[in-house]
């Protein structure tokens, strides 16, 4: 976060501290800073932080044990284990603020939770690639095709694919790791085609021995996701997509502890036909998952975000005018 630069009003004094005004007086304190959008969260956040200890009448020791709780979120975390994600996920706060930034336009594949197992270091290859290493697994071949709204291929598009082992691991939670392995970054074709060849996803637990995996034991919560393949799928002039495919039948569809699970998103695999196995070199027989994603334009998403955020506001009833597409109080 870059200084503020401040605006010219001084800061109006505190009064007297007591239960009842430090909201006014944090807000107050606040008030130079010139981010609109920035000032706007902070205060809002603070009303809302405040309104939560008011109403639950948080005792010292309570709020001692959540600070202690989000300072061993921060230590167990770096580049490969992404513990604060999995806080917000596990909160569904990552879903929650998906569907506002990605809201639904019709056709367009929903997006999901990005999770905590993406990495940057993923090899970048061509169509018909296969993800892992390991022999000892259920082949699927993933046939699919991304389109624009119309019905128009995206020939191009830079899609990130990953998922766990046979197992349920992924790569990331091997210590011994050497590199990127059950995953990769590949390219639609002319036409928009996308195929890989991966495993058939399993269930698998979310990190559960740190402080996220304690704070799921005390709410009486499983860890277990439901089997899933994950795609980022991204292309100049179109809305970023990152979401997942879950095969349908699993056990914890309807309990994802990170509430991924989109009914849109549940595919029903089939099995490759002779025509399939000898256009793309895959054996007869395995399992199939066939998926057409749909992207919305830059534009597209931009104007439906907006809708969304102008019927929001009404709702709440604040006097608001909308910077960049994002909503800050109308002053004037
Ligand atoms: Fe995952």
């Amino acid at each position: 976060m870059e200084r503020c630069a401040p605006v010219e009003n001084a800061i109006p004094p505190m009064t007297d501290l007591t239960a009842d005004n430090i909201t006014e007086n944090v807000v107050a304190i606040n008030s130079t800073c010139s981010d609109a959008r920035g000032k706007f969260i902070f205060e809002r956040a603070v009303h809302h932080l405040h309104d939560f200890a008011r109403e639950v009448r948080l005792s010292s020791e309570e709020w001692m044990i959540g600070i202690n709780f989000l300072t061993k979120v921060g230590q167990i975390s770096d580049d490969l284990r992404a513990e604060m994600i999995l806080l917000s996920d596990t909160l569904g706060l990552s879903m929650l603020v998906d569907s506002i930034d990605h809201p639904r336009i019709g056709e367009v594949t929903e997006g999901t939770v990005l999770g905590p197992f993406h990495t940057h270091d993923a090899p970048d290859t061509d169509l018909g690639y296969t993800l892992h290493g390991d022999p000892d697994v259920t082949r699927l071949f993933v046939l699919s095709t991304v389109k624009d709204t119309k019905g128009n291929p995206i020939a191009d598009a830079k899609v990130d694919v990953w998922e766990g082992d046979s197992h349920g691991f992924y790569d990331v939670q091997n210590f011994n790791r050497q590199g990127p392995d059950g995953r990769a970054v590949l390219h639609t074709n002319s036409e928009g085609m996308l195929f890989f060849n991966a495993i058939v996803p399993v269930p698998y637990p979310i990190p559960d021995d740190g402080p996220v995996g304690a704070m799921l034991r005390f709410l009486n919560r499983h860890p277990n996701r439901p089997g899933h393949i994950h795609v980022m799928l991204q292309k100049d002039g179109y809305d970023k997509l990152t979401t997942a495919l879950y095969p349908r039948g699993d056990p914890f569809e309807t309990s994802d502890p990170v509430f991924g699970v989109k009914e849109s998103l549940i595919v029903d695999l089939g099995e490759v036909d002779d025509e399939i196995a000898e256009n793309y070199g895959v054996k007869k027989g395995t399992a199939l998952l066939k998926y057409n994603f749909v992207l919305a334009t830059d534009e597209e998403a931009r104007a439906m975000r907006e809708k969304k955020a102008i019927e929001a506001m009404k709702k709440q009833n604040r006097k608001m005018k909308m910077l960049n597409g994002l909503p800050i109080p109308d002053l004037d």
